[in-house]
């Protein structure tokens, strides 16, 4: 049931606050991030250094996101790896060790296999899945359920955006756990609060991104930059766009286009900028100005704060200034729905890309 949209990916961005919503009832109590489900985890994600983390593709991204969000707020180091290559690596870690297994489905054979080798180490493995009862979830030691209700389309939406929320909620967690908690933790526990209803302006924007979007739509090949949190966001902006219009893209964080992907730009190969009016912005404005100087089409995706970007973007898309930890989440309908309408104006069924499955359970 599409409930009247055109396509299952359309709906499923458009769940995204109330999903959002979902993944967040009952998990902030008086200001704080409860969590009764890890409890038992709690001494060793009070005291280890490193907290590991596997996922494939898009939950991937998730979990670098992760990475930065909680580096950014304590002092544990997370080692975000892709579950093909944490397989078969050497297993240096001990039953000291928390694996977070990030997987909407559940069913990813990769991560499936990462878990077992964990497990057989000793290591402690924490689940974060949408699926109630699957592989995963029965066979790690506990799970957290982003209650995102069934996704349907091959690409990933709302399970991403509320893997992004779940994960963010654990790393407050985590850092409450190591008594490093300040005025900033409170202040993105309110700005968790509000989420829902600031997608909501996110989704407003809809018909503006589709008028942008279908003016890329020809183009064979694009490029997506970012910095900090805006490279995961960057990554995964790539993998829509490419998974579902077959469009090649690619992502690199900004400051690695001197060391080689920037020969590739010019006239044909456009840019698209995640680059809100955080910390980082001054260095992405340096990056979008060199790339203007290759004569690139530039698509900026930034924050209602940022003034003077439309002197350099060919396009802007924008969302409301917010917390700057919390872009990657209000910042993900945007490079959805922009692949989303080229894959459409393309003719192909963004539900069903070519050669992709929804569960991949095959290595
Ligand atoms: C992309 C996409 C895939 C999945 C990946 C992992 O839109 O859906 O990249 O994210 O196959 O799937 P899960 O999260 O089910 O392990």
């Amino acid at each position: 049931q599409k409930s009247g949209y055109k396509h299952y990916m359309l709906k499923e961005i458009f769940e995204e606050p109330s999903c959002v919503a979902a993944t967040l009832s009952g998990r902030i109590k008086s200001a704080k991030v409860h969590l009764p489900e890890i409890e038992e985890l709690q001494d060793l994600l009070a005291s280890s250094k490193t907290l590991k983390v596997v996922a494939c593709g898009t939950s991937s991204y998730a979990a670098l996101s992760f990475k930065y969000f909680l580096e950014n707020l304590s002092d544990v180091c997370v080692d975000v790896e892709v579950s093909s290559e944490f397989r078969y690596k050497r297993p240096n870690f001990d039953e000291n060790t928390v694996l977070v297994a990030v997987s909407q489905s559940g069913e990813t054979a990769d991560t499936l296999e990462s878990v077992r080798l964990a497990k057989s180490k000793g290591a402690k493995v924490l689940a974060i899945t949408n699926v109630v009862g699957s592989t995963l979830m029965r066979e790690s030691d506990h799970t957290l359920l982003l209650n995102a209700g069934p996704e349907i389309s091959v690409a990933a939406t709302k399970s991403y955006v509320t893997q992004l929320v779940l994960l963010y909620l654990l790393g407050l967690k985590i850092v409450e756990l190591r008594d490093q908690w300040n005025e900033r933790c409170t202040k993105l526990i309110d700005s968790l609060l509000r989420l829902p209803e600031v997608l909501d302006a996110t989704l407003s924007r809809a018909e503006h991104i589709k008028e942008v979007a279908l003016k890329y739509k020809d183009f064979q090949h694009f490029m997506y930059i970012g910095r900090g949190l805006g490279y995961p966001t960057a990554l995964e902006g790539a993998l829509k766009l490419k998974e579902i219009s077959y469009i090649h893209a690619t992502a690199y964080p900004a400051g690695e286009l001197k060391h080689g992907p920037i020969a590739l730009l010019g006239p044909e190969f456009p840019v698209f900028a995640i680059a809100p009016f955080d910390a980082l912005y001054a260095k992405m404005k340096n990056n979008m100005i060199e790339c203007k100087a290759r004569k690139t089409k530039l698509v900026v995706l930034t924050s209602d704060d940022c003034e003077d970007v439309r002197e350099i973007a060919d396009d802007v898309l924008s969302v409301n200034s917010f917390s700057e930890q919390l872009y990657p989440v209000l910042m993900a309908p945007v490079i959805q729905l922009f692949a989303y309408y080229i894959a459409d104006a393309l003719g192909h069924d963004p539900d069903k890309p070519k050669n992709l499955a929804k569960s991949v359970t095959v290595e």
